[in-house]
């Protein structure tokens, strides 16, 4: 997909659709193209077809050589960030629904913030545009996708420079929400640990020169063995898949300006283990390496925008099985920090990859560390699946956090992490439980997470419930790529 901006006469771009977002009161280019359509647009708001409601959409057809179809988008009543992404969404929506190949998109009507509009106008489209890529490829294919170009037009020349800075952040942003999309929708038997290693190293090949440089290393279980990394290894010892520590070395800055580090939980299929979980929607144990997959989506979009900053992306891969060599209930592990893990339960395994993981993270002298899980089903009877959960031993990385979430609107919303919850992993058989008993789960997972975290600044997402939609219309959302970025670029500036 191509984006542009342009300044130029509205009507004067060749295009064969026309995105005109507008509330039932003509404003500015949507007055000026009424006139110019001899009241077309006004004459539907008064017959009632369009009311001008937030993310309403109604296509439009005109005569003429300006253009085959005009799409008005409702805005009336979208006045949050969050409101007017839905309405950007639904207009992208209503956009490739059309049989469009160039289209105009109008920046007026919503926010004043050119680059932040044109970013999610992009993101919109890149994500609205996405077809699951069918491994292997079924009978029934989805319909290609027509549209090439989208010209973001705004009235001056000078927003029309900082509209094409938001639009190529948000075309990247969108296209590393589809990468983790893809990995996160595809099947356990294809996505396995050793292919998220094959993509991950796939991500660094063919960086041209003068560009940031990108490294994949892949640690065997032989050699994460060698690091003491027992909790991990516990949770690959059931499958006869073999687990793979992925790293991924994203250098946008000067060797001096220390890293933030993202860790991913990729559990390519979590039957549970032995502490085997119930047969009715196990398939959705598939996407329990969103957390890893939206890792590899950021460091795509870190090199499509070519951000100064510098990530390394750390993802234990495993799958959680339940064979002979399984880990059973009461058995103890040693982590690589060297603190013994009763694990009460195996289904509780997130916490078991990453607490090594992270212990491997401090390897980086990290200015930040990020952990993304999809680690409890208690986030979702807690904030639903509307905002992730997030949790925090730095009071300002979390406001950083929540700020990213708030204007990306792929929101996060903080949990305490007292003492009194981490208190319940208390074990007199080791260091401490893998689990804290059925209350305020989302929270001592995070207590878990937290004994390993304690030598640098960290905040760890909870995204399962943000990271697949279920039903009809089930798949991987892409999220949380868009918080991350928004935190990245924060940090770049
Ligand atoms: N991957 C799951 C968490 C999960 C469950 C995500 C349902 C989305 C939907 C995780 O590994 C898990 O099984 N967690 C357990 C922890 C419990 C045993 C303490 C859970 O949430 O039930
Ligand atoms: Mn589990
Ligand atoms: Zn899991």
């Amino acid at each position: 997909m191509d984006f542009n901006a342009s300044s130029a006469q509205l009507l004067n771009i060749k295009a064969d659709s026309l995105i005109l977002p507008t509330g039932p009161q003509l404003k500015d280019s949507a007055a000026a193209l009424d006139k110019s359509l001899d009241g077309a647009i006004s004459s539907l708001i008064k017959a009632g077809d369009f009311s001008g409601k937030s993310a309403e959409t109604l296509v439009m057809h005109i005569p003429g050589p300006s253009g085959k179809r005009i799409i008005l988008l409702g805005t009336e009543g979208a006045t949050t960030t969050q409101q007017q992404i839905k309405v950007i969404e639904a207009g992208a929506t209503a956009l490739l629904k059309t049989p469009s190949a160039r289209a105009v998109w109008v920046g007026e009507g919503l926010s004043d913030d050119a680059e932040w509009q044109a970013g999610i106008v992009a993101r919109s489209v890149q994500t609205a545009s996405y077809n699951y890529n069918h491994v292997p490829k079924i009978s029934k294919k989805p319909s290609a996708i027509k549209l090439k170009t989208v010209t973001y037009w705004v009235a001056g020349k000078a927003d029309a420079s900082v509209a094409k800075k938001g639009l190529g952040y948000g075309a990247a942003v969108g296209n590393g929400m589809n990468a983790a999309r893809q990995l996160g929708n595809l099947p356990a038997n294809i996505c396995t640990p050793g292919y998220l290693a094959d993509q991950a190293k796939a991500l660094a090949k063919g960086q041209p020169k003068g560009q940031a440089k990108v490294t994949t290393t892949v640690l065997s279980e032989a050699q994460m063995k060698k690091l003491n990394m027992g909790s991990l290894l516990s949770v690959s010892a059931g499958s006869d898949q073999p687990g793979h520590l992925i790293v991924i070395n994203y250098k946008g800055a000067k060797a001096s300006s220390k890293p933030v580090v993202l860790v991913g939980k990729a559990v390519t299929f979590d039957t549970g283990g032995i502490s085997l979980k119930p047969g009715a929607g196990m398939d959705e144990m598939k996407y329990d390496m969103c957390g890893g997959a939206s890792v590899i989506g950021v460091i795509n979009a870190l090199i499509e925008t070519q951000m100064p900053i510098n990530v390394v992306g750390i993802i234990p891969a495993v799958e959680n099985m339940p064979n002979g060599q399984a880990t059973k209930p009461g058995d103890v592990v040693t982590s690589m920090s060297g603190q013994t893990i009763e694990i009460l339960n195996t289904d509780a395994e997130g916490r078991l990859i990453l607490c090594d993981a992270l212990t491997y993270a401090g390897r980086f002298k990290p200015d930040t560390v990020i952990d993304i899980a999809t680690l409890t089903g208690a986030v979702i009877g807690a904030l639903g699946k509307v905002t992730a959960g997030m949790l925090s031993n730095d009071d300002e990385l979390a406001e950083q956090l929540l700020s990213s979430g708030t204007r990306s609107g792929d929101r996060a919303w903080r949990l305490p992490l007292w003492e009194e919850y981490d208190e319940l992993l208390k074990s007199n058989f080791a260091d401490m439980a893998n689990i804290g008993g059925p209350q305020a789960g989302t929270i001592t997972a995070a207590c878990f997470l937290a004994r390993f975290t304690e030598k640098y600044k960290w905040a760890h997402l909870d995204v399962a419930g943000t990271a697949w939609v279920s039903g009809a219309a089930k798949g991987a959302t892409g999220r949380p790529v868009p918080i991350l970025m928004e935190y990245l670029r924060s940090k770049a500036k």
